[in-house]
């Protein structure tokens, strides 16, 4: 037979049942029968390589490494939305467009649909074909993910995907459509179990996740990651039929072999859609993917284009947000955590339950402060709440539920790790054990030593690091260079595959940047952008070691607190033992030539800053925030993406709640650069 016609054969095929099985989630064949079809086209490919072509269903499995993300200009401004959250805002928000529809008698028609919380993508077919995938950015101009986003399943590479039977429908000259990719909650679940078990960063929830899953210049990391999408909207079409309304749009989507929300519904009577909105909020806990409310469209295109928008936000759209969710529970325990510097931090373990369709066993409880004001005890019944983007807290006690024999919470006079005494400075929110032989501050300096944005060792996280440092294998960070594959096989989980590829990582890890082993070694103030200035200008730890105080504060963007900080720092004889073991193990700490700076997980994002934080000056959450790619700004406004609180937190606080603003506090902060 033709080979040319049986790939092209082969790939329809596999493009149909990677349909029914990934939009339609109703699969005709059974795994084996899909994977001898998939197999056979690879085999096919692999003999004829002249055949190979983009849109080939065996090209989702990723590889593609980029250096950088280019811009790609949106063909028409990505709006974004204004919010109501009761039915009397949606009502107000009928009468002030009707007011400018004179001369409409009765009601428009209205479609509801999911607001899906996750990443928007914008995507362009050419003929048929995928061609260009973007993200958001600005609204006028995104990133080019193409490919990232063709390893995502639910997208597909070529519309229509041929149906059986169905045929007749001719694929769009051009076709632009923007949908939401994001993370199935049970996918997220299993994906953050997964991650736990191999020592790796967990997740805070499924946005980020998937937001930190398309974000990245090696699309194998997103093909690895169970990402999936949903569409809603035409942006651009030639070559298709005429669309007169949304409802015909999604119903187009659906034809075209697209994944369309099966809860999208069209209403004729407002008070019916107004009925529905509010009795969707039950509906939402049921489904696998994050909705933080419905998008309410009017329905007609020419009723649309004559409302028109203000600012970036339609008059003929608005979001129908829900409050964050919360949950019942019993706080089992307080848990007293032990930062890198010292700090204690407590933390709720609490009796799972479900809240959104997340499950959670921790929250924040932010400090001893915010324990005592609320008065929150061991065993004690406890609101907890989980908002989209930050973890989750408890909120406070339910009083009628305390049980008998409670006693008010204190923080514990000696360090839960080591038993040192506990320090509580004058004037300061945080406690801290000084000990700097505490093992808790030697676990949390390898992890972040190890840490991604530090000297990335993959296959080390905070399990590894808890083990070695318990049994003695590290005494301080640079013992990371001197483990032996003998003191680890024999230790439980550990295999002769799983530590090999733990030394070589760690052996790789040498050659990692001087600003990165600078960034690894945890000095307060001194995150990547810091460490950057620091390298770019002394060129070798050994220099940088060497400066003075006055030396330092001679570098521009270095202010006398960071100044001190390091010098201090290079000033202590353990620290200079760990460099000299460092060097003498063979790790690269001069700069050969500079090295670019990749994508920052705050990137394109905008913060304000209020209250006391637990740990940071407010000026170090700004650097903190800046060395991440994020921006800060003075005042709460529509533009600001998050409010980062501590406590005191005044009328910035309330200004962030009225517009919606996404609240979050410092751990969630730190929570969201480690694990974008
Ligand atoms: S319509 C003019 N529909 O929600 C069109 N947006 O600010 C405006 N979103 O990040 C968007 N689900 O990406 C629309 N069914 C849906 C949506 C949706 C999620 C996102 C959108 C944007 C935000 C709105």
């Amino acid at each position: 037979m033709d080979v040319e016609k049986r790939i092209e054969e082969l790939r329809e095929q596999v493009r149909y049942h990677s349909y029914r099985y990934h939009v339609l989630d109703n699969p005709v064949i059974s795994d084996d029968a899909y994977d001898a079809l998939y197999r056979e086209l690879q085999e096919l490919e692999a003999a004829h390589p002249e055949l190979l072509s983009l849109d080939s269903p065996t090209l989702r499995v990723g590889g593609e490494i980029r250096d950088e993300f280019t811009a790609v200009e949106h063909p028409s401004p990505m709006l974004s939305l204004s919010n109501a959250f009761n039915p009397e805002e949606l009502t107000a928000w009928r009468d002030r467009f009707m007011r400018l529809l004179p001369g409409d008698t009765g009601e428009p028609a209205y479609v509801v649909e999911p607001k899906i919380d996750g990443l928007t993508v914008v995507l362009h077919y050419t003929g048929g074909a995928f061609t260009l995938g973007a993200t958001r950015g600005d609204g006028r101009r995104g990133e080019d993910i193409t490919p990232n986003l063709r390893t995502v399943k639910a997208l597909p590479l070529r519309v229509p995907v041929a149906r059986e039977g169905e045929r007749g429908l001719e694929p769009p000259a051009r076709l632009v459509v923007r949908g939401e990719a994001y993370m199935p909650i049970d996918a997220f679940e299993a994906f953050n179990r997964q991650q736990e078990a191999a020592g790796k960063k967990t997740y805070a929830n499924p946005r980020n996740t998937a937001a930190g899953s398309l974000r990245v210049l090696d699309s194998s990391i997103t093909a690895s990651r169970p990402l999936s999408l949903l569409c809603y909207q035409v942006v651009d079409l030639d070559g298709g039929p005429a669309l007169s309304s949304q409802w015909e749009a999604l119903d187009y989507l659906g034809q075209l072999g697209f994944p369309v929300s099966d809860q999208n519904r069209r209403f004729t009577e407002f008070e019916e859609l107004v009925a529905y909105a509010v009795g969707w909020e039950a509906v939402r806990e049921t489904l696998n993917f994050e909705a933080d409310g419905l998008v309410i469209k009017i329905d007609d295109f020419n009723t649309q284009e004559r409302l028109g928008a203000v600012g970036n936000a339609p008059r003929w759209a608005i979001a129908y947000k829900y409050p964050a969710p919360e949950a019942v529970t019993r706080l089992q325990r307080i848990v007293v955590n032990v930062g890198r510097t010292g700090s204690l931090t407590p933390a709720a373990d609490l009796e799972p339950v479900r809240i959104g369709g997340v499950t959670v066993s921790n929250a924040t409880l932010h400090n001893a402060d915010y324990i005592a004001e609320r008065d929150i005890r061991e065993g004690d019944m406890v609101i907890v709440k989980r908002a989209g983007e930050v973890i989750p807290q408890v909120l406070h006690p339910v009083l009628e539920l305390r049980p008998p024999g409670t006693r008010p919470w204190q923080m514990p006079a000696h360090c839960p790790v080591c038993g040192e005494p506990v320090e509580h400075p004058e004037g300061e929110v945080a406690y801290y054990c000084v000990n700097a032989a505490c093992p808790a501050q030697l676990v949390r300096s390898v992890e972040h030593f190890v840490s991604r944005g530090a000297m990335d060792i993959e296959g080390f996280g905070i399990r590894q690091a808890e083990l070695f440092v318990e049994l003695e294998l590290l005494r301080d960070m640079a013992d990371i260079y001197y483990l032996a594959p003998d003191q680890i096989l024999p230790l439980e989980g550990f295999g002769e595959k799983k530590v090999s590829n733990l030394m070589a990582a760690i052996e790789a890890s040498k050659e990692q940047s001087p600003a990165r082993l600078l960034t690894a070694l945890g000095i307060q103030g001194i995150g990547a952008t810091v460490a950057q200035v620091l390298m770019d200008h002394f060129r070798s730890l050994d220099a940088l070691a060497a400066a003075s105080r006055k030396d330092l504060e001679q570098i521009p963007g270095i202010g006398p607190k960071l100044a001190e900080s390091v010098a201090d720092w290079f000033a202590r004889e353990p620290n200079r033992h760990i460099v000299e073991k460092l060097e003498a193990a063979g790790v690269r700490t001069e700069v050969q030539e500079t090295e670019p700076v990749g994508p920052q997980p705050l990137d394109g994002l905008t913060f304000v800053i209020t209250g006391t934080l637990p740990t940071m000056s407010r000026e170090q959450a700004k650097a903190y925030i800046e060395a991440h790619g994020g921006k800060v700004t003075g005042s709460v406004s529509s533009k600001t993406d998050y409010l980062l609180a501590g406590e005191r937190a005044g009328s910035k606080l309330a200004k962030a709640e009225k517009l919606d603003v996404a609240v979050l506090d410092e751990a969630a902060l730190q929570k969201m650069v480690e694990g974008a």
